[in-house]
């Protein structure tokens, strides 16, 4: 797949996404919006990566938010726009089968905290810094920052960061809960690589199930969420990894999951 404003590298089946606009500091315009919603529509289930990792070009910046610039003169149905498109994409990654990790390599401003709140795991270099500062610019977050902040980190935390526009750093981002690990900048590439390998290893049936009854079950009171997961866990025998994987600790060897 040819893109304008990123570069996706497969190894392995583990796809890096990386953000390229790095005059803007990988500010989310409408062309990237795009980009990053075919990476995640048109990669198949089995076909696609197992998991992706999205990321920042350079080391300042992760995405410094929704592109000022465009939205400066957008009337309120052309704003509306924008941020349904924005909603589009990061519903589609929160719902993307396989699990997508955000190494957040510097800035991840407004739009580019969102874009990371969506994603499954955030692992963050040390020079990252965290903010929602629409209210600076006279407007609320439009990609899900009300909502998905509030989710992860509790309403009273999330309404400082939102009222106040504070910028955070890594550590303080950690001890939130916000983000999932703090390493060193040049490790952090490193470090998701090893996560999402230790994620493939796994049987990628089960994976794909854990990250569906984890995100419907969140939505669910407690009874029908542990409903829920039990359909789940019925379905994964109907499954050949699990027979694989259960005859392969039998007889003492690592199991060669197929993903069905
Ligand atoms: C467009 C941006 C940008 C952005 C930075 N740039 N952020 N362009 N949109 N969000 C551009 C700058 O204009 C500048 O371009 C170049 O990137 C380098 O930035 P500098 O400001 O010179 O760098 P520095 O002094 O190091 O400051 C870095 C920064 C600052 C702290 C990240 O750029 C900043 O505060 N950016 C805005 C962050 C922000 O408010 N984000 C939230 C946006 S609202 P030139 O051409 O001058 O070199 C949002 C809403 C989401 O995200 C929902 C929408 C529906």
């Amino acid at each position: 797949m040819e893109f304008k404003n990123l570069t996706v590298e497969t190894t392995n089946n583990i796809a890096t996404v990386t953000i390229n606009r790095p005059a803007a500091l990988n500010a989310l315009n409408e062309q990237t919006l795009a980009d990053l919603q075919r990476v995640f529509t048109e990669t198949h289930d089995n076909d696609g990566a197992q998991v992706i990792i999205i990321t920042g070009s350079g080391k300042k910046s992760f995405v410094a938010g929704a592109d000022i610039v465009a939205m400066q003169q957008l009337s309120a149905l052309e704003a509306r726009r924008f941020s349904k498109l924005g909603h589009e994409l990061m519903r589609s990654i929160e719902t993307y089968s396989n699990p997508v990790i955000a190494a957040v390599n510097g800035f991840a401003l407004g739009g580019g905290c969102e874009l990371a709140l969506s994603c499954d795991i955030r692992i963050a270099a040390e020079n990252a810094r965290f903010s929602q500062p629409e209210v600076n610019l006279g407007v609320i977050p439009g990609f899900g920052g009300t909502q998905r902040l509030a989710r992860l980190i509790g309403k009273g935390r999330a309404l400082e960061l939102l009222f106040t526009g504070d910028m955070i750093d890594a550590a303080q981002a950690y001890e939130m809960g916000l983000v999932n690990k703090v390493v060193p900048q040049e490790k952090l590439l490193e470090t998701a690589m090893e996560m999402a390998t230790k994620i493939i290893n796994k049987g990628p049936y089960a994976v794909r199930q854990v990250k569906e009854a984890v995100r419907n079950g969140l939505e669910m009171d407690l009874d029908r969420a542990n409903q829920y997961e039990t359909e789940l866990f019925g379905l994964c025998f109907a499954s050949l990894d699990q027979k694989e994987g259960m005859l392969a600790f039998l007889e003492k060897r690592p199991a060669n999951f197929v993903g069905q």
